[in-house]
Order: structure tokens, then sequence, then C-alpha cells
């Protein structure tokens, strides 16, 4: 409730520019009629005296004009980002609107009489003035809108005073996901900027290296500077980066804090004092742990793991960051499956339709469990949904992403896989390791963003089979196609050390050479 009626910088400048052109209207039309009974027509001989009285009137009547046109322009929806004051019906709009003030003025003139005495004329004219003004500056807007997109579309120049989002930052978009948003954002004519470790290679967004408009950052995003570099020049941030899933959070707890809850605060606080508008962030239903109710996003959260934990914190903390001028989302995906340039197979509909392929077995565990899926394709489509949603319907919003119709039981899934491979046999087993259960409604995302997923499950665990009869994928064992696997490698903590390790080892000088120096001295 609260939210509704704040209003953004921009409105009140919108409200600001109309104030001021009813205003300036009005006064043209008094001026012109003042010079029309003086100077052309005679009819009033006492100029002095005729001059203060406009002026009076002026006085008298602009708040009335100002408060009128305000609440009819409002009810006209010039202030929201409703469809009827859009694209070309904009300028019907605004001449009924403007007819609409200034029959209520009328209306009141009659009614009051001996207070608002405005002749008909000024009436008329005002109208005529304000009319073509509101027209001029609308229009001139919306060429100067083009222009600039024209502009950054065939310069690949990224400016900083536009807001609209144009220039977007993509952290970890060198993953699962990010594989499958870059190519749709520079198909939008999106100018990207991707910051990313690279733990899983550079293979996944190999066929976009050398676009005109992506822009490639390898760093490590908790290392402050280079995010202050990224953010540089950008309209929003997607940040898709952290380390994913829940054996892989577990194996160093500490490190997990660091880069999904620490960094992300880091990264935000930045963005927000660069005046990025918009911060996405990627979460999970993952949230809702173990429940056997249909849950949405105001639903108790029930979390079973640390991965699950660190996304909740991070979602706390950004949510808290909201203001009129910066907008975080929060986006709760489902589990993922189907291709992209990054296939993981430690999730489960890739795992089990690989199983299914290779092993000819599919290995259930807890087939009563329910979870939502989504693949990744929608997955991605979904992020350009809210990058290009109005600010007012998305700023401090949580969306569940996914379809009702894909909460399955893992039973289900298995089911679905053999009837695909029908040479493969259901193993069912059960164990106490991975306790989630969770059913959920993304009903919210269909009706504020109308969003909805476009694949099936059944569509996407055809197209990973097509992947192993076309060798486009061998063993889908090797480390690099799970995050557990291959940040349990050696070489890996090497790059995702501590970042403040350098601190700790100077303070363990310090304290080495203080003891050195007493021992001398002793
Ligand atoms: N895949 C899913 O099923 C799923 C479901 C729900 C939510 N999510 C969320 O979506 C986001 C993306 O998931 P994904 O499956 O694409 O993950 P992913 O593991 O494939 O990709 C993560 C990317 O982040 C990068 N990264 C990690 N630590 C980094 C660091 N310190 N500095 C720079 N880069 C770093 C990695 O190199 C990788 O490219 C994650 O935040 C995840 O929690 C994923």
């Amino acid at each position: 409730m609260k939210r509704s009626w704040r209003v953004s910088g921009d409105v009140l400048l919108r409200m600001l520019a109309d104030a001021a052109i009813v205003n300036l209207s009005f006064a043209i039309a008094l001026v012109s009629h003042y010079i029309w009974v003086v100077g052309i027509t005679g009819t009033a001989s006492d100029a002095p005296a005729a001059f203060r009285q406009y002026l009076n009137l002026f006085a008298q009547n602009s708040w009335l004009l100002t408060l009128t046109a305000l609440i009819v322009f409002h009810l006209f929806g010039y202030y929201g980002y409703g469809r009827p004051y859009q694209g070309r019906y904009k300028a019907i709009v605004i001449l009924q609107a403007v007819a609409v003030v200034y029959l209520v003025i009328g209306f009141l003139a009659y009614l009051m009489s001996y207070q608002v005495s405005i002749p008909r004329a000024v009436l008329l004219l005002s109208w005529a003035v304000t009319v073509a003004l509101q027209l001029t500056s609308r229009l001139s807007s919306a060429i100067w809108k083009a222009l600039a997109s024209a502009e950054r579309r065939y310069f690949g120049v990224h400016s900083l005073t536009d807001r609209s989002v144009r220039n977007v930052l993509v952290i970890g978009g060198a993953g699962y996901i990010g594989s499958a948003l870059l190519p749709k954002l520079l198909e939008g004519g999106y100018y990207v900027r991707l910051l990313d470790l690279f733990l899983y290679g550079t293979e996944p967004i190999k066929p976009y290296e050398g676009h005109p408009r992506l822009e490639i950052v390898k760093a490590d995003f908790r290392q402050v500077d280079k995010v202050v570099e990224s953010m540089r020049g950008m309209d929003a941030v997607v940040h898709l980066g952290a380390i994913v899933g829940d054996p892989a959070c577990t194996l160093d707890e500490e490190l997990t804090i660091e880069v999904n809850l620490i960094a992300t605060r880091t990264i935000a606080e930045v963005a927000k004092g660069y005046g990025i508008s918009r911060f996405i962030f990627a979460s999970t239903c993952s949230v809702y742990g173990a429940s056997d109710e249909l849950l949405d996003e105001r639903s108790a959260l029930n979390p079973i793991s640390l991965y699950a934990r660190s996304k909740i914190a991070s979602e706390r903390v950004l949510l808290n960051m909201a203001s009129p001028r910066f907008a975080p989302i929060i986006l709760r995906f489902g589990t993922i499956y189907g291709l992209s340039g990054r296939i993981r197979f430690d999730l489960v509909v890739n795992l089990l339709t690989a199983k299914a392929v290779v092993d000819n077995k599919i290995t259930i565990f807890n087939g009563d469990q329910w979870r939502p899926f989504l693949h990744v394709d929608d997955a991605a489509s979904g992020i350009l949904k809210v990058l290009e949603a109005p600010t007012a319907l998305v700023n401090g919003q949580i969306f569940n992403v996914g379809s009702d119709e894909q909460n399955y039981t893992l039973k289900q899934v298995g089911e679905l896989i053999r009837q695909l491979v029908p040479t493969a046999e259901v193993i069912e087993m059960k164990t106490s390791e991975d306790r989630r259960n969770y059913r959920v409604s993304f009903a919210k995302m269909r009706r504020v963003l109308g969003f909805r997923p476009r694949w099936t499950l059944e569509a996407g665990v055809r197209q990973i089979i097509e992947a192993f009869n076309s060798g486009a994928i061998q063993d889908y064992r090797e480390a690099r196609y799970s995050n557990y696997k291959l940040l349990s490698e050696e070489w890996v903590p090497y790059h995702l050390q501590p970042q403040n390790g350098w601190a700790y080892a100077l303070i363990s000088e310090t304290e080495r050479g203080r003891l050195l120096e007493q021992h001398e001295r002793e």
C-alpha cells in the first residue's frame, strides 16, 4: 500500500513540467486578451487598471487551474505506465485531458462567477496553447529518446545520462543461466559487460567473443576495484555469480558466505553509489526448503542448506536498499533444466536424463518430493522481462520464476524420462541427505508481468537426449559439468582463496616480527 503512494523523481518532474505548461498557457492567453481589449479594440480605456485586473485574474485562478490540471492529467494516466497513455494514442489523450481541464474550470467559472470571472476567449486560447505545448514537449522528448537510442545502437556509445536500460552488467554471466542470457541481450540490442572469473571455463560464451557490444572482464567479483570499474556507464546489473548448489556450498562455508552474501552486498552498494537504477538478483526456490503447502512469494521460508540461507540473507540485504532511484528485484528460479552454453549435470532433470541415456538407469531418491522446474532459456527470458518492465512494477519485488504446470514430483520426472528413453529402468531409493520438497505458485510474475515459460519439461528432456545422440555431449561425469566436482578440484581454491587472505598474512607477519624482536631483546 505504502509503495503505491510513492512519487518517483521522474513523475514529480513531469508534474512540475505540466504545471508550468498550464500556467504559461494561461499567462499567454491573458496577455493576448489584454492586448486585444486595450491595444486593438480599445474597449478598456484605463490600461494600467486593466493590467492590474488581468494580474489579479492570474493570481486568483492559477492555483485552481494547476490543481485541476494535475488531478485530471493523473486520472488520464499521464503519470503511470498504463496503456491509455502509450504510443499513437498519446495525442488523443492529451486533447481529451486538456479539454476536460478547461471544461471543469469553465464550469467553476460559471458556478462562482463572482470569484473566477475568466473571459471565455481566454479559456479557449489557454486550452489551445496548453494542447500545443504538451504535444510539442511529448513529441520532442520521444524524438530525443529515439535519437539517443539510435546513437547507442550504431556507435556503441553508452551514455550515463539516459536512464532507460541499455547497458547491462552481467555478473557471473559465463555460467549455466548467464550463457543463455547473453545471446538474448545481444540480440535485444543491449550493450553487455560480462564480469566473471570463468571457474567453469570460457567455452560457454565462446561464440560471442569479439561481438561489438560485448565487453568481457575476467575478475573475481569480490575485488571492489574491479566491481567499481565494471559499473561505469551501466544502467542495470544482473547478478548471477555465486557458488551454486547445496553440495558446492558445503565445501567451504566461509568462502560461500564471502562469495554469495558479502560480495553481493558490496556489489549492490557500489551499484547504488553509481546511480544504477536496476539490480536483478538470482535467488532460488530452494529458500522454501521443505513444505507441503503451495508456496508463493509471501510464504514462510524454511531453508535447509547454507546455499538457501546465503540467498535469503542476500535478498534481505538487497530489499533493505530499495529506494525510488535504486530498484533491487529478486528472482527465485525453479530448478533449471535444458541446454545452454554451459550445461550442468548436477541438476536433477539433466542428470536423470543423462543416466537414462548413458547408463540405462534412472535412479530416484525420495520420489515423493516436489520441485518446480524451468528451462534455462525461459530463465533467461524471465530476466529480460524484468529488465524491460516499468520500474514501478518491479522495484523491491520478489518473483518466483517458473510455471505452475511444471511442479513435478521426482517420481513423475523419472516416469517422464522413462517414456522418452524406454530402455531405461527406474530405480527408487530413500535418503535423508536432501530433504527439499516444495511446490511453488508462479501466479505473481504471470499476473504482474505476463511472464509464461515457453518450454515444457518433455521438450527439455528431448533436447538433452538429442545432445547425447548427436555427440554434442559425451561424458556427463566430467568435472566441468558439476559445480561440486569442479570446486573440489585442487586448483580452484587457488583462484577462490579468501580475498582478505593478504590481510591475515600481513597481520601474522607483524606478529612474528614482534615476537622475534622481543626474543632478541631478551
Ligand atoms: N541453475 C539452477 O538450477 C538455479 C536455480 C535457482 C537459482 N539459480 C541461481 O542463478 C544464478 C546462476 O546459476 P547458474 O546455474 O548459472 O550457476 P553457475 O555455477 O553455472 O554460474 C555461476 C557463475 O559465477 C561465476 N563466479 C562464481 N564465483 C565468482 C567470483 N567470485 N567472481 C567472479 N565470478 C564468479 C562462475 O565462474 C560462473 O560462471 C546463481 O546465483 C544461482 O544461485 C540457479
